[in-house]
């Protein structure tokens, strides 16, 4: 009787400890960031729509911004892999190119914006949805 108590707390333990995982990896600074450029550019896009582009221009430079910021963190995938010394140099490293190429495709967009130009804009959203998908397959956590 006492064993199946003891089972049973320590499955409870083990599934909180999970859960609690589950929270860290939701709860990091890069996070923020992602929701955060996730709810710009759901602005973005109805900015465009409305043609309003002095106030796509600006949401352009937050997200511009806040990708700068997200090219400092370090993505939860490194520490749940336990990466560290070159390995984890290496890998920083490919985040932070794959961040800047995003930071270029924002600013072809802008330029694009600017020159009302909305083909251009089309195909540098498209590449923009690329960069996310690319970098979500290379970097983001299942957890
Ligand atoms: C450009 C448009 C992007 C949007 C709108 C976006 C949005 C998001 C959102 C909403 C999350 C939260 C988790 C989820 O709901 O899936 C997330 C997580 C994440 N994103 Fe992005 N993302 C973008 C681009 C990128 C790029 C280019 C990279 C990498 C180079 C990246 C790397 C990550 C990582 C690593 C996480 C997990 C957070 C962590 O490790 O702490 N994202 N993103």
């Amino acid at each position: 009787m006492l064993s199946k108590k003891v089972l049973v707390s320590g499955l409870l333990l083990s599934v909180s400890g999970l859960t609690f995982a589950n929270q860290s990896c939701d709860d990091t600074a890069l996070h923020e960031d992602m929701s955060m450029l996730k709810t710009e550019m759901k602005s973005l896009a109805f900015d465009v729509k409305k043609e309003n582009f002095t106030s796509a221009d600006e949401r352009i430079d937050t997200i511009i911004s806040v990708l700068k910021e997200a090219r400092e963190e370090t993505p939860y995938l490194f520490e749940e892999k336990g990466l560290s010394g070159d390995k984890l140099a290496a890998r920083q490293a490919d985040y932070q190119s794959v961040i800047d190429d995003t930071i270029a495709a924002f600013m072809a967009l802008d330029g694009a914006l600017e020159a009302e130009d909305s083909s251009k804009a089309k195909t540098m959203l498209g590449e923009i949805g690329n960069l996310r998908k690319k970098g979500h397959r290379a970097f983001k956590s299942d957890c």
